[in-house]
């Protein structure tokens, strides 16, 4: 990077308060479902990818970065504006050339020149975008229950965003989100996906785009779906995330299916749909003979925690192994009084009480018997190290 001249700090802009994202649906209601507006100006996480380890942007006072994504089919519009900015466009940073190098390619048509492009472009991909691939899970919020997680006062991060949770007399009550499952041979995926990635640099540390000529590659997309009241054949859907997963030889002929990257939109966090999606990925696992074991790949901390709550979760919830884990092993605690999994999926109040020490592999702190463990990890398809690390909670806290 260039020298900074002495008064650099008056033209130097955090990058990360600057770039703002919207996520747009559709207000034309003969196109839409409703005059619902977008997820507006959430910020993202991380932006060194773009504008190096500082994370700065130099020239401009009050400088906003707009990238707005269609809802669905997250085709794009960036734009800038700034109060002032130093006049030699080579001594300032030009930071929609640099955005436009993480973007896809012009050949993707993603990239809408104009406001108004992208307005038309909004309009007319509302009922015409469809999920790519198959339909592999699916749950349902009615819509009282949306736009209530914690982060949605942005209070967590201190950037407030706007939200227009109104829904318009047309929407149904209930909002089904689904998971669709694809490959880079899905029709029109690649392109899609394409459109998506930049999340991934902008929300998880040390996350960079997959090699598209690598081979194996399988996707899960969560999205919201709106269907009109009146008529429910016709529905909208609006990305919420995604994960990556990549297989890898198993001995002697299956393989471990890794989640790569994962990640849920701010506007959307904190309301279950990470959990949601993680369980959509593991039934599929369950439900694919060829899958020996699911793992994770160098998991951030707010990934762990979710893991290990819905592991958690599903092992408290499993009539047959909670009850051989009370005569083989003294654990106890599923359903009835005192059940650890209340009505709202969580466990034992919200928070487990995992343990600091991490258990090594074939470690754990109370005796348990190994074959029996073994028996159920394979059966179960989870990785050894958070297996033991598993039972090792469940039995602490049946100490407890
Ligand atoms: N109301 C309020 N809180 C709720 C609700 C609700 N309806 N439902 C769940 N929660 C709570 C959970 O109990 C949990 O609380 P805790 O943090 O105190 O334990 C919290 O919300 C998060 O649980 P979910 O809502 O299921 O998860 P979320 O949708 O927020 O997704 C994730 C979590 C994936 C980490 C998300 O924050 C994210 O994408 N972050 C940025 C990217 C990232 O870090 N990805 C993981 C990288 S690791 C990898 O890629 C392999």
């Amino acid at each position: 990077m260039s020298p900074r001249p002495p008064a650099a700090d008056v033209w130097t802009v955090d990058a990360n308060e600057a770039l703002r994202l919207s996520l747009v649906r559709a207000k034309d209601d003969k196109a839409s479902l409703s005059t619902r507006e977008a997820y507006e100006g959430f910020h993202p996480t991380f932006t060194y990818p773009m504008f190096g380890e500082d994370e700065k942007i130099y020239g401009y006072r009050d400088l906003s970065v707009d990238l707005k994504f269609a809802s669905g089919s997250l085709a794009t519009h960036l734009s800038l504006t700034s109060s002032a900015m130093v006049a030699s466009t080579s001594a300032r940073d030009n930071v929609l050339s640099t955005l436009t190098r993480f973007l896809p390619p012009p050949s993707d048509d993603a990239s809408c020149a104009t406001a108004d492009d992208f307005s038309t472009r909004v309009e007319a991909d509302a009922l015409a975008f469809r999920p790519h691939g198959d339909c592999v899970f699916s749950y349902s919020r009615p819509v009282s229950a949306l736009g209530k997680g914690k982060a949605r006062d942005g209070a967590d991060d201190g950037k407030a965003y706007r939200i227009s949770p109104v829904l318009s007399p047309e929407d149904a009550e209930t909002v089904e989100f689904e998971v669709y499952h694809s490959t880079w041979a899905t029709p029109g995926f690649r392109a899609y996906h394409r459109r998506m990635q930049l999340f991934v640099l902008l929300y998880i540390e040390a996350g960079s785009y997959i090699k598209e000529d690598e081979e194996g590659w399988e996707f899960m997309v969560l999205y919201e779906k709106r269907t009109r009241r009146s008529d429910p054949s016709i529905a909208t859907y609006h990305f919420v995330g995604y994960a990556t997963l990549y297989p890898f030889y198993c001995f002697p002929e299956r393989v471990r299916m890794r989640i790569s990257q994962f990640l849920i939109l701010p506007p959307y966090q904190q309301e279950g749909h990470g959990s949601a999606l993680y369980t959509a990925i593991y039934q599929h696992v369950l439900a694919r003979p060829e899958i020996a074991e699911l793992t994770v790949e160098d998991p951030a901390e707010a990934f762990e925690d979710l893991r290990d709550r819905n592991d958690l979760k599903m092992l408290l919830g499993h009539p047959l192994f909670m009850s051989e884990a009370g005569r083989t092993n003294g654990v106890s605690g599923v359903g009835g009084e005192g059940s650890a999994v209340n009505g709202e999926g969580r466990v034992g109040g919200g928070r487990v009480g995992r343990p600091r020490r991490r258990a090594r592999k074939g470690q754990m702190g109370p005796p348990a018997n190994r074959a029996w463990v073994e028996k159920w990890r394979v059966e179960l398809k989870l990785a050894a190290r958070q297996f033991h690390r598993l039972v090792e909670m469940l039995m602490l806290r049946h100490l407890d």
